[in-house]
């Protein structure tokens, strides 16, 4: 019998996300070699380098993406970078995990699915938060019909950042967007998941802090959209970075409410193994604790008691690229799923300047 092939990975961008999710996830894939490694900062590159003892390294990433040793690339720079980085990976045949938020407008994300799916590699959107376990176990309630027709959707993060500098977070150029695209992608990607495509919204956003440490802040601190969903439900999502007292991280609010004419569902990000649910009519919320086989992917090699789960959820992510990788089938969420969450975010910022109600098109993903 034949030995299973080694997939060889190389990552681009080598900060905070790459240290925290993507090298111990990698880590734990079986017959998964990181081969090489990229980052522009010299300083952040020698750190990988020590890190992993990985040899091929380079500031440039056409340089990396063009290796014979790379099957795969994953993502994990600015935003604004994203785009020219997994075309050109794409151009040599690679497959890509891209970080969130996948392009810095909607014509950018779709035009990266088109060349993903145009040469058949796999292409995957690091919407991390979909592998919450408790987010997990909600979708398949909702899929099993436990909510009903959905009629509302709430989305809710709370965090405190303060006035502290972000880097390139707070410059339009090199983000985007500021709240939107940071913190409320991911959770727009969760109504898509959990009711459908979003039919038309309004949105507003405010800069609280023209100056974030000693730089110019061009963001928003603070986003919030009123949607109606194709499906007919309603939605409010708000995210703030000025929520002072809250903490940050996984220690502050990330709360997802749904009601349905079956039920109700409310989960939060820092409740990784419980939901709270309540049947119509019934006589309130109760906890609905997720069973041991949700918490982590069918699959995954991780052991779920092991770590803080909070943190090792995460690294289903990349078990989940190369495991699509291996069987040849679709990443899940895949790059659609980012260009879907990108419309969304293009209309919300297109309301918030116009001040207008903002429809979206029939769906073209
Ligand atoms: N999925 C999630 O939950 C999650 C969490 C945090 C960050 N992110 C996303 O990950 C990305 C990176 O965020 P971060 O917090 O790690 O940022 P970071 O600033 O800590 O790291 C980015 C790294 O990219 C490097 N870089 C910049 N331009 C480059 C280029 N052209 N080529 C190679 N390297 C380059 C920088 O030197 C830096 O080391 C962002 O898109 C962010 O939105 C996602």
């Amino acid at each position: 019998m034949s030995a299973r092939k080694t997939i060889q990975v190389a990552i681009v961008g080598c900060g905070g996300i790459t240290l925290q999710n993507h090298l111990p996830g990698l880590a734990l894939c079986p017959d998964v070699k990181l081969s090489a490694l990229c980052d522009s900062d010299p300083a952040k590159l020698e750190r990988a380098r020590q890190q992993t003892g990985v040899t091929a390294v380079s500031t440039d990433y056409s340089q990396i993406v063009a290796r014979d040793d790379v099957d795969a690339v994953i993502i994990a720079t600015p935003n604004f970078t994203h785009s020219p980085i997994a075309l050109a990976a794409i151009t040599h045949g690679k497959h890509v995990l891209c970080e969130k938020p996948l392009a810095l407008n909607f014509a950018d994300a779709l035009a990266m699915a088109q060349a993903a799916e145009a040469k058949g590699v796999r292409h995957m959107t690091a919407f991390t938060y979909r592998f919450v376990p408790a987010m997990r176990y909600l979708l398949h309630l909702v899929q099993q019909g436990d909510l009903g027709q959905p009629y509302h959707y709430r989305s809710c993060r709370l965090q405190d950042w303060g006035t502290r500098g972000l880097g390139w977070r707070q410059n339009k150029r090199a983000a985007g967007s500021g709240e939107l695209g940071d913190m409320l992608s991911h959770r727009i990607d969760f109504a898509h998941l959990l009711v459908g495509p979003v039919n038309r919204l309004v949105a507003n956003t405010r800069c609280w802090h023209p100056v974030r440490g000693d730089q110019p802040n061009d963001l928003e601190d603070w986003v919030a959209l009123l949607a109606e969903f194709k499906c007919g439900a309603t939605g409010v999502l708000e995210s703030s970075k000025l929520a002072s007292g809250r903490n940050e991280s996984w220690r502050s609010l990330d709360y997802v409410e749904i009601n349905g004419s079956e039920g109700s569902f409310v989960f939060v990000t820092g409740e990784w193994n419980r939901l709270q649910g309540g049947k119509v009519g019934g006589p309130g919320l109760e906890t609905i604790p997720v069973p041991e086989e949700f918490w982590k992917c069918p699959g995954s090699p991780r052991d779920a008691r092991q770590g803080d789960p909070l943190v090792t959820f995460r690294y289903d992510q990349a078990w989940e690229f190369i495991d699509a990788i291996r069987n040849q089938r679709a990443c899940v969420p895949d790059f659609r799923d980012g260009a879907r969450a990108q419309e969304v975010m293009d209309a919300a910022l297109r309301s918030a300047q116009t001040q207008q109600w903002v429809d979206l098109p029939a769906s073209v993903v």
